[in-house]
């Protein structure tokens, strides 16, 4: 059997940032993101002989035999509990994400492993369930499931999943710094401004209710106001973040750049917003029609790329 999905990344408009439960990946506060159209995760997966010790992991044509595989092991270990199979599997990913542009390829590759797992296995899942399961893998992939603007529900299991909601029509420019530190992942970098930074507590508190806000600012179509909780929260979560112990910065000198040019554009009377990940590089919010003259302007500082709004994570094929 082998069923092969496809999904695409997304970036948070409000950011999930810390866990109520690490076990069973609860965020401490929901979330809501856009999904882009650009690069897909399209990933198979084949069950093979049950007597084989280890599923295997291939990305981009090259086989995985460390950290990545041992953590597609324990997913799919979920999706064997879930459908009561011992069965092993290949499984095959290919990540369309160009080598260094930033974009988390967690979010698609879990999503795309989810659908695809699923069906290897012969669960029937619902977008809700789906997106549950992918969250096993990797939080923000919860958000990858549903298509266009997704809100992520904090809760306990059952109630912590996304769901597209109602937006305006919005596009991305991805800026890409290369210059960047070398980056403290995301699960020990939440782990210790949980831990130590004394700004964390403000985070969960101001951001459940710039959930609210973008909610309410998404469903009456407030393109301004979506944009300016947008970049208020990143500086928020970046502020957090470096209030940390030992300190983390992800942002460097090139990445507020970016973030002065936005607001010089505003000041030119173009609508564009900013915001950042566990990362150096900057990723622009505009409308759609704006979305050539924003990626002219911010050229010069790494490379751009467009993105419009992306659909839902899909089931390809799947054949005996
Ligand atoms: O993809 P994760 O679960 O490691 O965490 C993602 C965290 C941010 O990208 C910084 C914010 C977000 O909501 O996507």
């Amino acid at each position: 059997m082998t069923a092969t999905a496809v999904a695409h990344p997304n970036i948070a408009l409000v950011k999930y940032w810390g866990k109520a439960d690490a076990d069973l990946a609860l965020p401490a506060t929901g979330s809501v993101s856009m999904g882009l159209d650009v690069f897909p995760t399209t990933t198979s997966v084949t069950l093979t002989d049950r007597r084989e010790a280890r599923d295997t992991f291939t990305l981009n044509g090259r086989v995985v035999d460390d950290g990545p595989l041992v953590r597609v092991e324990r997913f799919l270990d979920l999706v064997r509990g879930m459908a009561g199979s011992d069965a092993r599997a290949a499984v095959v990913s290919e990540n369309t994400v160009p080598t260094g542009a930033g974009l988390a390829s967690s979010a698609s590759g879990f999503a795309a492993l989810a659908v695809a797992a699923a069906a290897a296995y012969g669960l029937d899942l619902s977008e809700r369930d789906l997106s549950r399961l992918a969250r096993r893998g990797s939080g923000s992939a919860t958000r990858s499931i549903p298509g266009g603007v997704s809100v992520w529900h904090a809760g306990d299991d059952a109630g912590s999943f996304a769901e597209t909601v109602p937006a305006p029509p919005m596009a991305m420019v991805v800026v890409t710094i290369n210059d960047g530190p070398k980056e403290i992942g995301s699960r020990e970098a939440m782990r210790r401004t949980i831990a130590t930074s004394p700004f964390y507590p403000a985070w969960v508190s101001s951001t459940t209710e710039t959930v609210g806000d973008m909610l309410a600012a998404c469903a009456a179509g407030d393109f301004t106001r979506i944009g300016e909780l947008t970049e208020s929260n990143a500086l928020r979560m970046h502020a957090t973040i470096e209030g940390a112990f030992p300190p983390i910065r992800y942002l460097t000198s090139r990445s507020v750049a970016v973030f002065d040019a936005v607001v010089a554009m505003r000041a030119d009377g173009i609508e564009a917003y900013a915001t950042a990940d566990a990362g150096p590089n900057v990723v622009v919010l505009c409308r759609p029609e704006d979305r050539a003259r924003v990626a002219g302007a911010l050229d010069g500082f790494g490379a751009v790329i467009e993105s419009g709004t992306g659909p839902a994570a899909r089931l390809l094929r799947s054949e005996d």
